[in-house]
């Protein structure tokens, strides 16, 4: 074995074991340092996230949207941030990639980067050239991922048992579950290209302003994707943009996110700010297929139901809505505490007219701390599955809107979603 392999073996060693960053004695001193003190959790868990690198850094990010489980700065942070894993050096992606593609790979190529372009939470993207000529973006996964993410399924275990003892407000079997379903999908990056594709044919048959790039089947695998290469601007850059544009990547983002929920049944579960881009037009690059999400038409009948209760201020029909959401053991102190949370995220859906999505940022805090309340008085809830990425997809779509800093008409932008149904 030569240096270079050494030292590689070194560097991934590193990235497949940063679960050991967080072992079962550390969450045991975490659980004593909280016990019977349950304000100290976010604080504890903050730290214990904090030394979170590769695929957990997505559940740190998904717990950042569940009300009240992290400070609110640490959440936002949580949500920004982008995969820091090390990157593989050259003479390592090269073997990499002659073992996905064959020793004959240079050959595809007219031009292959040597630097990562981008670092990606289980790889990372280099920018190349196909020999017939069209730019491309090859993501290449690192190797022994899979026992990566099941070292970190076990310690978010651990650490969300702690929670639930702590704060017992949430029962969180069911987002456990879908946790580990969605992480284990992100491996597989021929499950991406299907859906990149699936996500390109949808919007290709609409004049909506979104782009999905082309994907080069016999350039990938189960651990590289080829994609077409796209250069936009990201939503930081957008912020320094004319109010008018703005306005425009606003409508465009919610579109994206959207339509292909309420149309055809599917979400892209992370509108991550690393995961689209803006073109100068305003037009939005949706990137990153990893994790996507079906859902069956009886929930999204009950997400429709739900805004109908909210508008008519039904308990009753509320109660129904939740029971198709998936949520069990509904009392009306539940069903009131719910309500708390989905009139904040619908809220700005049912007004009928120009305003910012929130119109404080206290609103989010105060709905939150008046969630947890009113848990503590009903009782624990167990989230169903599908809850996870709805909520997470509402969070960061609406953190983006936040950004923007625009006012518009929400409700009537939702209206031409939903009743276009056809
Ligand atoms: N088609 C592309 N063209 C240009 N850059 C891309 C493309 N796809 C991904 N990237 C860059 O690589 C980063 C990681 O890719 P992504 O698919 O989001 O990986 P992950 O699933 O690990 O988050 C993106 O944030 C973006 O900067
Ligand atoms: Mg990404």
């Amino acid at each position: 074995m030569n240096d270079d392999t050494s030292s590689l073996g070194r560097r991934i060693g590193r990235v497949a074991h940063v679960a050991t960053t967080l072992s079962g004695a550390a969450i045991k001193t975490l659980g004593a340092k909280i016990t019977g003190n349950s304000d100290a959790f976010p604080q504890v868990l903050t730290e214990a996230l904090g030394k979170l690198k590769g695929p957990i850094m997505k559940v740190g990010q998904i717990l950042a949207m569940v009300p009240g489980m992290l400070p609110d700065d640490v959440a936002e942070s949580l949500m920004q941030l982008q995969s820091q894993a090390p990157s593989m050096g050259w003479p390592f992606v090269r073997r990499r990639m002659a073992f996905e593609l064959g020793a004959e790979w240079p050959t595809k190529f007219t031009h292959f980067e040597k630097e990562a372009s981008a670092a990606a939470s289980l790889g990372q993207v280099h920018k190349a050239q196909l020999s017939s000529g069209e730019i491309v973006a090859c993501k290449l996964q690192y190797p022994n991922m899979l026992s990566s993410i099941e070292g970190d399924l076990d310690q978010l275990r651990l650490l969300l048992g702690l929670y639930e003892r702590t704060v017992p407000i949430l029962d969180t079997v069911n987002i456990q579950h879908e946790l580990k379903e969605r992480l284990k999908e992100e491996l597989d990056y021929r499950l991406e290209l299907r859906n990149m594709e699936r996500f390109r044919k949808l919007f290709g048959n609409t004049n909506l302003p979104v782009i999905v790039p082309k994907s080069f089947e016999s350039y990938s695998t189960d651990r590289l994707l080829t994609m077409e290469w796209c250069d936009g601007a990201d939503l930081m850059v957008v912020k320094n943009w004319s109010i008018t544009l703005k306005r425009r990547v606003a409508e465009n983002l919610f579109q994206a996110w959207y339509y292909p929920l309420y149309q055809h049944g599917v979400l892209h579960g992370d509108p991550h700010f690393g995961n689209y881009r803006i073109t100068p037009e305003g037009q939005i690059i949706m990137l990153d297929f990893g994790c996507v999400r079906e859902f069956p038409e009886s929930f999204l009948a009950g997400v429709r139901k739900l805004y109908r209760a909210l508008e008519l201020n039904s308990a009753s029909e509320a109660n129904e809505a939740y029971e198709m959401w998936g949520f069990e053991n509904l009392t009306s102190e539940l069903v009131d505490a719910l309500n708390i949370w989905a009139k904040f995220l619908y809220g700005p859906l049912l007004d009928d007219r120009i305003r910012p999505l929130v119109e404080s940022p206290q609103e989010g805090k105060d709905a939150a701390k008046a969630v947890i309340q009113a848990l503590k008085q009903s009782g624990k809830v167990r989230p169903p599955k599908e809850f996870v990425f709805m909520d997470r997809a509402a969070v960061g779509i609406g953190s983006a809107m936040i950004h923007l800093g625009v006012e518009l008409n929400w409700h009537q932008l939702f209206q031409s979603l939903v009743e276009s149904k056809k």
